[in-house]
């Protein structure tokens, strides 16, 4: 089992490219075989969520042709399987992307029921009440999602949670419904956007997006299109909480800092300088860092994805810290991992109660979730001496080339499978 292996306490410095955003291309991945002509995407991140989602749709029958790492052509016409349910599908949470996108077009679809980190319950209930909302009939039967219509017909929708999933769904549904549909308190993240603008580039009528009332005007079909997904926000708050934890000096390439407002605000709150250019950030962390308070909440609040970054972040600040976690009901799993290493935080419920201590050191630890073990990355280039990160599998389903950008950056990480190469490495970094 490959493993990374950190000799930490090193500043990070340099400069880092900023992939695609994977939860805007695991999206629009789906909603491109909505078309009925060759789709051109590029900027895609090259990580196995995407690669999965790209075999799942070949293997339902339509054609993709990976252009290179980062573009893929995809042509929806010759899918036949509107049961999908190859072994590639439920390994990842955006499968269920399939189910708005075939009953969209095709009016009946089944997908097995979604995989994904283990962070919460993760229900699909919103996804349902949209669909039926448009007039499927949808449930979940057999391990799968299945919905099917004679005709999709507008409706006026509120979401009785921000959800990014449940937006994103049944805005691909009603993009090709009869009629204007409504959706009341939609999520607003920048992947809903991106999503909402790759799906108008095809030929959809969609307004709003970015806002909590999108309206859809439906059309009969899509057309040919060529697009770029945006940057990936949470890989560059990961790299700027890098910065934060190492004490580096890191310049983010390749971002919209519009979409990192949140996490810019809360590292200058704790003594970070955050410098904005007009698509980079500069993030420099000298001093010891001050401890503050996080609560995590839809777009624009501070988001549930960066939440482990900041907790480790704040692991090492100077006074007691308080995350709370309001969207999902288990995203502390990084936290005994972190006690291992030194770290005093406390869990209650929703809550995490961290007293800053000043330094890490290094353990063998283990990535519970994708999140959560980048966060543990983090902390281990942070600690004093050597550490070891088990699964981290669930790393690379997000992080394209995650150890060689941060050893670009100074960072001394490697990629093992034995004690031998680990043993190797320490001689090498001793
Ligand atoms: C997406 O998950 C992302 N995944 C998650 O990122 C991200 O954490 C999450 O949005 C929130 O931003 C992808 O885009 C593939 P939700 P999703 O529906 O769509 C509740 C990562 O690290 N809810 O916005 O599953 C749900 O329980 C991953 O990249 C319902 O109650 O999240 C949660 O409390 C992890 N009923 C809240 O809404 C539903 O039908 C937000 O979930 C759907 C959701």
């Amino acid at each position: 089992m490959e493993q990374y292996v950190i000799k930490g306490n090193r500043p990070l410095v340099g400069e880092v490219d900023i992939a695609g955003a994977k939860n805007a291309a695991l999206a629009i991945i789906a909603a491109a075989v909505m078309a009925d002509e060759t789709v051109t995407v590029d900027n895609l991140p090259d990580v196995r969520d995407v690669n999965v989602l790209l075999n799942a749709i070949k293997e339902a029958g339509a054609i993709v042709d990976r252009v290179d790492r980062h573009t893929v052509r995809i042509n929806g016409s010759t899918l036949n399987d509107l049961v999908v349910d190859n072994e590639y599908i439920k390994k990842i949470r955006a499968s269920y992307y399939l189910v708005g996108a075939l009953l969209g077009k095709y009016k009946n679809v089944e997908v097995s029921l979604p995989g994904g980190c283990n962070i919460g319950s993760r229900p699909v209930d919103q996804h349902l009440k949209g669909f039926r909302a448009l007039g499927a009939v949808a449930e979940i039967a057999h391990g799968r999602i299945c919905a099917r219509a004679d005709r999709l017909t507008a409706s006026h929708i509120y979401m009785d949670v921000v959800t990014v999933g449940a937006t994103i769904n049944v805005m691909m549904a009603a993009s090709m419904a009869e009629g204007k549909t409504i959706i009341e308190n939609a999520a607003k993240e920048p992947h809903v956007v991106d999503v909402a603008n790759f799906l108008n580039s095809m030929g959809a009528n969609i307004k709003g997006a970015g806002t909590d009332v999108i309206r859809i005007k439906g059309v009969e079909r899509f057309h040919k299109t060529e697009y770029s997904v945006i940057p990936d926000q949470i890989e560059a708050g990961t790299f700027m909480m890098a910065a934060a934890v190492t004490k580096g000096d890191i310049t983010i390439n390749n971002v919209i800092p519009k979409h990192l407002e949140s996490i810019s605000a809360k590292l200058i709150e704790i003594g970070c300088k955050v410098v904005e250019g007009d698509d980079s950030l500069r993030v420099v962390a000298t001093d010891r860092l001050r401890n503050t308070n996080i609560k995590t909440l839809p777009y624009p609040g501070f988001p549930t994805d960066m939440q482990p970054q900041m907790g480790v972040t704040l692991a090492l600040a100077d006074g007691t810290s308080v995350i709370t976690e309001s969207i999902f009901e288990n995203r502390f799993r990084y936290v005994d991992e972190l006690i291992k290493m030194g770290a005093t935080i406390k869990v209650e419920g929703s809550v995490a109660i961290i007293d800053g201590v000043r330094s890490l050191s290094g353990a063998e630890i283990c990535a519970p979730d994708l999140r959560a073990g980048a966060a543990l990355v983090l902390a281990a280039l942070s600690a004093d001496g050597y550490s070891t990160v088990d699964d981290i599998v669930y790393i690379q389903r997000g992080y394209e080339d995650f150890h060689l950008k941060l050893r670009k950056l100074g960072g001394q990480i490697d990629i093992v499978s034995s004690d031998a190469e680990i043993q190797k490495f320490k001689l090498k970094t001793g």
